[in-house]
């Protein structure tokens, strides 16, 4: 039997594999596929204190290779996801991520701290590149990074996580600011900021003119990043970014990845992340590992 058990922070997971937030719903759609206890946790869709009905339409649209979205935080807010979605979740033997994504920092803090420990970990949002308020104005600066961090924390009855966004000159940087506020753990990447242009109306795809790039083509930017993350930090990494198979699992944890979220894959797939686990597993016996912990920066660098 191979050890598939990782710990984020304390909290144990079954499996490294994690939905990303915000490709998910909440896992209600996704249950009538699978059983959601074959996932390691599930991250949810951003939180914000109040609903949000996101940007306007369009606001997802296909590229070679990835998807461009501009959502705008879109979510029935706290009081909804506490009421309905946490009694969902918990049905199911999997651990629950709950991704904040307020304007504010004080926002945030609020939401961490009704969450309680109704969740089993927080990840923190400060990287969403598609809102005017909060997102990546928070993640792009190092001393509002540390600070947010800081004061959230404080209001934290469990681990923290802090996502970060690969829009910056130096995410290591980031990663440093964050742990320095004191997360608990960081994820790793958010989307990278794109467009794309209709030629024939001359028009953005995206009613928001701008978006967030995921998906295969943001990989290799996604494993880097996950890499001179790890080389800066001890703090467990969940990296993500294009994971379309079980050999992508292994290169993010190759890089340094505790364990990893599938996200724009369940868009194309319903049971991704299930294919997913089942061929990562394959590798690992292929190659006679029978602790994942073994691949876990185990990068051979030049
Ligand atoms: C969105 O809702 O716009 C995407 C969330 C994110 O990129 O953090």
């Amino acid at each position: 039997m191979i050890n598939l058990e990782v710990d984020i922070a304390g909290v144990k997971l079954k499996n490294p594999i994690i939905t990303a937030s915000g490709t998910f719903a909440n896992g209600r759609e996704i249950s009538e596929y699978y059983d959601l206890c074959e996932l390691g946790a599930v991250c949810v869709k951003a939180i914000t204190l109040e609903p949000r009905r996101g940007n306007k339409p369009p606001r997802i649209a296909e590229t070679p290779s990835g998807i461009l979205n501009s959502v705008g935080l879109q979510n029935a807010g706290l009081a909804y996801f506490m009421k309905y979605e946490i009694p969902f979740l918990r049905k199911y033997d999997t651990k629950i991520i709950a991704n904040i994504s307020g304007c504010t920092i004080e926002e945030n803090c609020e939401i961490a701290k009704r969450l309680g420990n109704l969740v089993d970990l927080i990840e923190l949002n400060v990287s969403c590149p598609n809102v005017k308020e909060g997102g990546v104005a928070f993640g792009t600066n190092p001393k509002i990074t540390k600070e947010i961090t800081k004061r959230v924390k404080e209001n934290c009855a469990v681990p923290l996580i802090v996502k970060l966004s690969p829009n910056v000159t130096d995410i290591k940087e980031i990663a440093k600011a964050a742990e320095e506020g004191g997360a608990d753990a960081l994820s790793l990447i958010n989307t990278i900021l794109g467009m794309q242009i209709d030629v024939n109306t001359r028009r953005p795809t995206l009613a928001n003119n701008t978006g967030g790039l995921s998906g295969p083509a943001v990989k290799p930017v996604a494993v880097r990043m996950a890499w001179e993350v790890s080389s800066i930090t001890d703090l467990p990494i969940i990296g993500m970014g294009g994971i379309m198979s079980g050999e992508d699992v292994a290169e993010f944890m190759l890089a340094g990845a505790t364990a990893v979220a599938v996200g724009t894959a369940n868009l194309v797939n319903p049971t991704a992340c299930v294919d997913i686990k089942k061929e990562f597993i394959n590798y690992l016996d292929e190659n006679n590992i029978d602790d994942v912990h073994e691949i876990i920066k185990a990068v051979k660098i030049f």
